[in-house]
């Protein structure tokens, strides 16, 4: 059996992440820098805390977390989640995935027919282009400034695409500390955003994996809350939440909130893919925040990352030439660099490797035929002091030598 031959049309044609082969086809440089992944600092993990919440929940709680739970999610962490969001939120409004990443496919599965417009952020988050891909959506890239999409970019994109009579099903954003641009969106922005949003009829899909990672300045309300506070009653916002950047990836566990009647066919898509989320997992989840500890932990984890962005910041502005341009983040785990035009970070990447640091060349964030090649992603929170030092002197001396 030759099985290719049989793959569906679609599987025939999906794309993997290029973002894990190109993390792939550095792995085996020795002492290479590598800013090019999105992991968050394993110091940051809670280890004692969650190896002692396991041992507990497993031994007092086994026969209710070691069964088949609820394709909802936990009704225990959901309690914990509504008190911690501290807004009215019912049970039936939220559901609990494996990972932000299922939340999402779970959404776009209930929105998306073949041929669907998709409209995104140029760039966004390719893990989620490639799940819109693969369901054959048309994702189109609007271009951003520093506080989020740019609204006539935005006006102009939505008239054209109606005028060739295209579905326009919803708009993907990442509102704090983007992956991969590195921005939050103004509170103007987000307002301007949302009532455009509601007077067009898109739905808003909100993932957000990063705005407790702040390190400086005050938090700014999500869109899902700027949505129930100033434009109530609306569900025009699904936000989607992840602990992976928070409590640590392995546990996969996310949580999406939204409209009753939508949350309820993501639910039904999670029974059939994977019948519940992990239900260990929740359980601890629950308990870590009933026993009230994510505050200081994560007021610990913004401690621990704050003198990396410092650093990087710091080496970027010792280093770089002056027509070398950089986000500066609040929080988050990401910078972006813009390079002059005619500088392509793909081939700068090669050169780079050969030099040990790494990075992800900025094209390999925006949908097919809509990339930008003068732009690269930096992660700051994988590295040490040195390596950050180190790495980013070579970069700048790679760049200094092609802009001579
Ligand atoms: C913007 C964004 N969305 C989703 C994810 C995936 O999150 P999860 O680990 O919860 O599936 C990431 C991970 O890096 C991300 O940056």
């Amino acid at each position: 059996m030759h099985y290719p031959d049989s793959f569906s049309q679609i599987t025939q044609v999906m794309k993997s992440s290029l973002i894990r082969e190109l993390v792939a086809s550095t792995k085996n440089i020795p002492d290479l820098i590598s800013f090019a992944g999105g992991f968050p600092s394993p110091a940051t993990f809670p280890v004692q805390q969650l190896a002692e919440l396991f041992n507990e929940v497993v031994k007092n709680e086994g026969s209710d977390v070691l069964q088949y739970g609820a394709s909802e999610g936990d009704i225990l962490l959901k309690e914990q989640l509504m008190k911690w969001e501290a807004y009215e939120l019912k049970p039936e409004e939220m559901v609990i995935t494996v990972g932000a990443t299922n939340a999402i496919y779970y959404y776009a599965r209930c929105l998306i027919n073949p041929g669907d417009v998709i409209l995104c952020e140029a760039p966004s988050f390719l893990g989620t282009l490639v799940t819109f891909d693969a369901l054959e959506a048309d994702c189109q890239s609007i271009p951003m400034d520093d506080e989020g999409i740019i609204m006539d970019a935005l006006d102009l994109k939505v008239k054209t695409l109606r005028q060739q009579k295209k579905n326009i099903k919803f708009l993907y954003i990442i509102p704090d500390f983007h992956n991969p641009a590195g921005i939050s969106y103004s509170l103007n922005r987000r307002k301007e955003i949302i009532r455009f949003c509601i007077d067009n009829s898109i739905p808003i899909l909100e993932d957000n994996p990063y705005s407790r990672l702040r390190f400086y300045g005050e938090p700014l309300p999500t869109f899902y809350r700027v949505a129930r506070t100033d434009f109530a009653p609306t569900n025009i916002v699904t936000e989607i939440v992840s602990f992976s950047k928070i409590l640590g990836p392995g546990l996969r566990i996310a949580y999406a909130k939204g409209d009753k009647e939508l949350i309820e066919k993501m639910v039904s898509w999670q029974q059939k893919v994977t019948i519940t989320p992990d239900c260990v997992a929740e359980r601890v989840v629950a308990r870590f925040l009933e026993k009230g500890l994510m505050d200081a932990h994560l007021k610990n984890i913004c401690e621990y990352y704050r003198p990396y962005l410092q650093k990087m910041l710091d080496e970027l502005e010792k280093h770089m030439p002056s027509s070398v341009h950089w986000t500066k983040p609040e929080g988050g785990i990401f910078l972006w660099l813009t390079l002059p035009e005619h500088i392509n970070a793909d081939e700068l990447f090669i050169e780079a490797s050969q030099h040990k640091v790494s990075f992800i060349p900025g094209s390999k964030f925006y949908p097919e035929g809509q990339e930008k090649f003068n732009t690269l992603r930096l992660n700051f929170t994988y590295s040490t002091f040195e390596q950050i030092e180190k790495g980013v002197r070579s970069l700048a001396e790679l760049l200094n030598a092609k802009l001579k």
